[in-house]
């Protein structure tokens, strides 16, 4: 509502309300009852406010930043046919059209994780060259010890010579979350904001760092300390790269999987339980013909619902602004327990421990029975992922905490399953009650021969 009113009698502050209009191509501010639409080519959705007190005006600009992201899911990506990779993040049917009519050549530049490189790189040449497309390919060592700015800088050297339009050429990132991570946040640095596309190649990415917004390199010894919150213009997954992936990597991304199974859905539990080692064993390429229907199921069943679970977590919560997130269940403890021991631990690895823990903290609190403790512990070693680690020590454990309650508003927020599929946010977990939960974790799974992952 465009209106002048006194806001405060006693300062006498007075704020006025105005649209924005734009009119023969120029913006101007008007209160609202003074918009007439017929003689205005556009209204915007943002807002001025002006208040003016005894001490001087203040503008204050509200201004809404809509993002909009797909999430694909494809087979044969790199099948020159599909032309996904390059065209499928347009949604206006316009430019898509223009695009397809005109005989400029397409022009990409792609950073693609150096292992993946070696694997996929002659069929991704054939599918560029294919298609004419102008390109380049930066192959790197996109590892976690190289997540770093150094990274984002050399791929922000080689994109500038190879100058890009910022609108309409897409950088794209191939690799595992590694290199996605750095990729969107050379992406987000240049030219203030340039779109970008994620094709992860590992479970976990395809699974977790390819859904949401976020991008990162590790800085000052702390994971992902740098980073900004813009999503990519298109993720596009085919569950076929991951056939290449080691099988601990497999494990990993498991254990994020497993995170949205115990957080919100006790159907994802029961699959991973009953097919988690399958999966494990075939990497998601699981062919009706050998393993029946039901277990050829389970690798679209699973990927389908924990990237369905994690969106529905996500999108509402692009920026992270509401701090109490079940996602970040096993993300308490792991971030420094991942850095400590760097590169011992997979990202994965590191927040199975943190989740083990949390079972027992959840135990301790009677959250859940002791049968549900066993069944989740038994899951994690079907799923070859470790249960416990010296590292994560009573010391580290508080030091976590004590950082997050400095960075997440004075209070723990700590996700905690109740129940199996189920999960809650508890501030008040006591020292006592973590303490115990340590004891009997550490009782329980430092002399299991299971609790390193190893079958
Ligand atoms: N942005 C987010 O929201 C988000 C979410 C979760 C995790 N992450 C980040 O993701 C990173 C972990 O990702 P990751 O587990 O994919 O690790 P990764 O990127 O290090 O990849 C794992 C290993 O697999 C190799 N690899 C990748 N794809 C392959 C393939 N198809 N065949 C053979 N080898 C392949 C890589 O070279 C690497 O050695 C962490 O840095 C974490 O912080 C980000």
């Amino acid at each position: 509502m465009g209106k002048v009113h006194l806001q405060d009698t006693d300062t006498k502050e007075k704020t006025t309300e105005f649209n924005l209009v734009r009119v023969k191509g120029t913006w101007k501010r008007r209160l609202e009852n003074n918009v007439n639409l017929d003689t205005v080519d556009r209204v915007s959705a943002a807002k001025i406010y002006e208040s003016i007190t005894e001490k001087g005006t203040t503008w204050t600009v509200v201004s809404p930043i809509t993002f909009t992201y797909k999430v694909t899911e494809t087979q044969s990506l790199l099948d020159p046919s599909n032309d996904t990779l390059l065209l499928g993040h347009i949604s206006d049917p316009q430019q898509l059209d223009d695009l397809k009519k005109s005989n400029k050549p397409i022009k990409r530049f792609l950073v693609v994780d150096q292992e993946v490189y070696k694997i996929y790189g002659p069929k991704l040449h054939v599918y560029l060259e294919a298609n004419n497309v102008l390109f380049k390919i930066l192959a790197l060592p996109t590892t976690e010890e190289n997540k770093s700015m150094e990274m984002v800088l050399k791929i922000l050297e080689e994109v500038n010579s190879f100058s890009l339009d910022r609108r309409t050429e897409p950088i794209i990132a191939i690799g595992g979350g590694v290199c996605l991570d750095i990729v969107g946040l050379a992406a987000s640095l240049y030219r203030r904001r340039t779109p970008y596309i994620r094709v992860p190649t590992t479970l976990l990415s395809y699974i977790d760092a390819s859904v949401g917004a976020k991008t990162g390199v590790n800085f000052a010894n702390c994971k992902n300390k740098l980073g900004a919150y813009i999503p990519p213009s298109a993720a596009f997954l085919d569950l076929s790269f991951i056939q290449t992936v080691p099988q601990r990597h497999i494990s990993n991304g498991l254990a994020e999987m497993l995170k949205m199974a115990l957080m919100k859905h006790r159907g994802l539990f029961e699959l991973l339980e009953k097919h988690g080692r399958m999966l494990l064993a075939t990497k998601f390429q699981t062919d009706s013909s050998v393993y029946g229907h039901n277990c050829s199921q389970a690798a679209s069943q699973t990927t389908h619902i924990a990237i369905t679970t994690m969106l529905e977590e996500l999108a509402p919560n692009l920026w992270e602004d509401d701090l109490n997130r079940l996602v970040d269940f096993g993300h308490l403890i792991s971030p420094p327990l991942e850095m400590e021991v760097l590169p011992s631990l997979l990202h994965g690895e590191a927040v199975n421990i943190d989740m083990s823990y949390m079972v027992y903290v959840s135990k301790e609190r009677g959250l859940l029975t002791e049968e549900e403790k066993q069944r989740i512990i038994s899951c994690m070693v079907g799923l070859k992922l470790p249960v416990w680690h010296e590292a994560c020590t009573m010391e580290l454990i508080h030091r976590s905490l004590q950082d997050r309650l400095k960075h997440s508003g004075g209070l723990v927020r700590m996700p905690l399953p109740v129940g199996i599929g189920q999960a809650d946010i508890f501030n008040n977990t006591s020292c006592e009650v973590l303490h115990r939960a340590y004891q009997n974790w550490s009782d329980e799974l430092s002399v299991s021969p299971d609790s390193n992952g190893d079958p």
